[in-house]
């Protein structure tokens, strides 16, 4: 076999055999093939496509390109969600101790952000003395005592898909359905976990900008899952306005907590309860009541011992950043658009994200948002607080918000975008 005509073949709209992508994935994770000859293929991937063979087929040779994790000795089912990654979306952080206080083992292998969209580990790294790399016997000693762990996945799971996830960052193709698809699903199903709940965002804040898109991507997944014995089921949600209305790392526990607590903004709560539900439909948990255990504070119980377990402080204060500024509206009437995606590109130019993989971010870095659409705005009221612990980056922040939202006449008519969408 050789890598010129494997690309050759997707380059002319052909269909890669078995053996061809078998063998490429293979070759790639031990690097006999090099990253320019996988980002030539990857690039004819995006542009031509690929078929349900040929990605049923690519996620089966990223699994096996490295472990398997199994939980089938835990006593309890479990239950795993992925959301496709946005602007504001700290819900893993309520999500898993919520599902957890309800009965379900929620094994969480979480990322970190990488351009305007945040990511998980970053966020709980701002909790003093948190832990997000953990042994595979860690994480099943915190999974099996707390009843859900989030860390880092470890090295050993879909390699390829590591280097490959890495490739496409730099070389403009990682917008390609089947090559999200399999990125993702062979991490879970390598993962082990019996239960899957896909959160599909869809806007301008997500990779998805379109319903049609968001579709092709979900039914992609599910297909993935299902043939490989996973209860995989998925909503698509918004991501044309951020989440709650906080966008970086410290910034976002914070608003967490406030949900764990029982508080917190009404779209964060609305799809956590949403995606608990499913997950807890999903491992066979249909009467488990994920309302009333945030109301309880059993969800909080679980909180603080998993932060707890992973060497966390919860009751640690929280980085704060040392400078902050604040952007008013420039007239009164109702705010008709915040747009995900600038205020995403915002929190991630005041540090709280990376340009580079290697990159550190700011813990207390990022946005916060005092009106969301629909709200009534008056002129001069704060619409956005921007917190960053370097101050020549306002700027350079500000700019990034130019355009970024509408104030219409009072009595502009405003229709709300529902949160879950389908
Ligand atoms: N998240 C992943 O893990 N992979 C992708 O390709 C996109 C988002």
């Amino acid at each position: 076999m050789d890598v010129i005509s494997v690309i050759r073949t997707k380059r002319d709209r052909g269909e890669l055999s078995p053996e061809q992508i078998d063998w490429v994935i293979d070759a790639y994770t031990r690097g006999e093939v090099a990253d320019e000859q996988m980002s030539a293929l990857a690039m004819a991937i995006l542009l031509n496509g690929m078929n349900r063979t040929e990605i049923a087929r690519w996620t089966a040779a990223m699994i096996a390109s490295g472990e398997r994790m199994d939980f089938s000795a835990l006593s309890r089912p479990t239950a795993d969600k992925h959301s496709t990654g946005g602007v504001g979306d700290k819900i893993t952080l309520p999500l898993a101790p919520l599902v957890a206080a309800c009965g379900a083992a929620v094994p969480q292998l979480s990322g970190r952000g990488l351009g305007h969209t945040g990511g998980t580990l970053d966020k709980l790294e701002s909790i003093p003395g948190w832990r997000a790399l953990l042994s595979n016997e860690e994480m099943l000693h915190v999974l099996d005592t707390t009843g859900a762990v989030i860390c880092a996945a470890g090295d050993g799971l879909a390699p390829a898909d590591k280097k490959l996830y890495a490739l496409r960052d730099v070389t403009g193709t990682v917008e390609a359905i089947p090559l999200i698809a399999s990125s993702i699903m062979s991490k879970k199903i390598a993962e082990g976990t019996g239960s899957l709940v896909l959160d599909v965002k869809v806007g301008t804040g997500a990779f998805m900008k379109t319903i049609e898109d968001a579709r092709e991507l979900a039914a992609t997944m599910v297909g993935l899952g299902t043939d490989h014995g996973v209860k995989t089921v998925a909503l698509l949600t918004d991501m044309a306005t951020p989440l709650g209305l906080t966008a970086g790392n410290a910034l976002e526990v914070r608003e967490s907590v406030e949900v764990l607590a029982g508080g917190g903004p009404a779209d964060v709560v609305e799809l956590t309860l949403a995606l608990a539900r499913e997950m807890l439909d999903a491992a066979g948990l249909p009467d488990a009541d994920p309302a009333k255990a945030l109301a309880d504070g059993s969800a909080m119980d679980v909180w603080r011992r998993m932060i707890a377990a992973q060497g966390g402080d919860p009751d640690a204060a929280l980085p704060v950043a040392r400078e902050r500024q604040t952007i008013t509206a420039p007239a009164s009437g109702v705010l008709t658009r915040l747009d995900a995606y600038g205020v995403g590109v915002a929190a991630w130019r005041l540090g709280a994200g990376r340009a580079r993989k290697e990159d550190p971010v700011q813990a207390g870095a990022g946005i916060e948002i005092h009106a969301k659409p629909g709200d009534r705005v008056t002129e001069g009221q704060p619409l956005l607080t921007l917190h960053t612990d370097t101050p020549e980056k306002f700027a350079y922040a500000t700019e990034a918000l130019e355009g970024t939202y509408d104030i219409g006449a009072a009595g502009t008519a405003y229709e709300a975008t529902p949160v879950v969408r389908e």
